[in-house]
């Protein structure tokens, strides 16, 4: 496939050119530059179509570098520069505080993955027999198996079937025969805030859900939340990145979020953050030297937890991660929030034309406002497990979710390659029938 490099002696002028335009873009003397040209920061193998960030994202050149340096320094010097790591990780809790729009660094917690988070909520909350949690049929395991944890203290899971009247909407002559008060999909906050009842404690989703990318309205369901006394639990991993978010609009009470889809980092560290005023109030279940209060003095007998959100970090640091996310959202922030979420949008907005325009059967949300960086369709005809390995096989990076085919493409993503994704997907799927 063809693309052309750039020089890094033309990183700046690209990348205020492609600030400019990041749909297309324009260089310095405004002459179009191809769409299909790499992002100055990545530098992607040509023979891949890239469309997977909502399962794991290629990193930046930066955080590579960032790994490279790391590693080099490790193997010469071991942990001689430890102290400047540390001002390292407390770049990234500072990057990751302005991301969310926290008020401190120190209300950020660093774990091992979103599924922790989840867990740390889920056995930390002091639950009662009788008390019930709300949440949507179609969230990922993870966002699932936590909360079912707790039926044997007498909680109750309450699910949303977003895809209930799936059946009839499909066979409905006209979207006006589906009728929207019954419709869980038409009004998703409505339904899940319909669940709840004097008992729910807590909404537990995901701001995009994983499969077919519907995206709620955080900031509707925190407001409601807080009005009713119900706490807000959100799995952040499928926006964060990819969307702005500010806790002052949407005043959730718990957010993680792993770094290796929309922030563009690698497994393993995730961002975790609890509303300051409930951190003492969640039990821990982790323990260590590191989360307590006074972390360096090993011959202290006595403890306690740390007030900052380290409590919930019970061992050593993972700070091979901790270079490589701070390095991505370098990147981010630099890039901007609305830009990227413009661009990401740009994109979407492309390949729902395209399957249009190829007959495909659209399964995400139609509204930009209902989604994020997922586009889920359908083939018709078509083996969609067959299709989706000989996608894979030809380098078509995507996944096999929501009952088809999950196209996610990031900022970066050269906008030539979407048209591309699509005429391959038209390739592969002659002679791809069901078995
Ligand atoms: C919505 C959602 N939540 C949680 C996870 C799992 O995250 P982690 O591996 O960080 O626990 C995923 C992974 O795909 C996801 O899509």
């Amino acid at each position: 496939m063809e693309r052309r490099r750039l020089e890094v002696s033309d990183y700046n002028s690209s990348l205020s050119a492609w600030h400019r335009d990041p749909n297309g873009w324009h260089d310095n003397d405004h002459r179009h530059r191809p769409a299909n040209l790499m992002h100055p920061d990545f530098d992607l193998d040509p023979d891949l179509l890239y469309l997977n960030h909502a399962a794991i994202a290629p990193w930046p050149q930066r955080t590579v570098a960032a790994v490279a340096r790391f590693a080099a320094e490790q193997g010469r010097l071991g942990s001689q520069r430890y102290p400047v790591w540390l001002e390292v990780e407390q770049r990234l809790r500072e990057r990751a505080a302005r991301l969310i729009g926290a008020e401190s660094a120190a209300d950020i917690a660093l774990l091992k993955s979103t599924s922790e988070g989840l867990s740390f909520v889920a056995q930390g909350l002091d639950w009662r027999a009788g008390d019930n949690i709300v949440s949507l049929a179609q969230e990922f395991p993870s966002n699932r198996i936590v909360w079912e944890t707790l039926a044997e203290r007498g909680v109750e899971l309450r699910t949303l079937d977003l895809a209930a009247n799936e059946e009839s909407a499909t066979n409905a002559e006209s979207k006006a025969e589906v009728d929207p008060a019954t419709d869980p999909a038409a009004d998703p906050e409505a339904a899940l805030l319909a669940l709840c009842d004097a008992r729910t404690r807590l909404l537990a989703v995901s701001w995009v859900q994983y499969g077919r990318g519907q995206r709620l309205d955080i900031a509707r369901l925190a407001t409601a939340c807080r009005a009713r006394g119900i706490l807000l639990c959100l799995d952040a991993i499928q926006g964060l990145g990819a969307l702005p978010f500010d806790l002052a609009e949407s005043p959730v009470d718990f957010l993680v979020a792993d770094g290796h889809k929309w922030l563009l980092g690698p497994e393993g560290l995730a961002l975790f953050w609890c509303r300051p005023e409930l951190r003492a109030h969640l039990r821990l279940t982790e323990f260590g030297w590191h989360m307590v209060e006074d972390m360096g003095a090993f011959d202290r007998k006595d403890w306690q937890p740390a007030a900052s959100a380290r409590r919930f970090e019970c061992g050593s640091p993972n700070m091979l991660g901790i270079h490589a996310l701070e390095a991505s959202l370098s990147l981010l922030e630099e890039t901007g929030a609305e830009t990227i979420a413009t661009a990401i949008e740009a994109r979407i907005e492309r390949l729902v034309e395209l399957v249009d325009q190829a007959g495909f059967e659209l399964l995400s949300p139609r509204l930009p406002a209902r989604r994020a960086g997922i586009l889920t369709f359908r083939v018709p005809g078509v083996d969609q497990q067959r299709l989706y390995q000989r996608l894979m096989q030809q380098g078509l990076m995507c996944a096999s979710r929501g009952g088809g085919l999950r196209f996610s493409p990031h900022f970066h993503t050269p906008e030539a390659q979407l048209a591309r994704a699509i005429e391959l997907t038209k390739k592969l799927s002659i002679n791809c029938f069901p078995t």
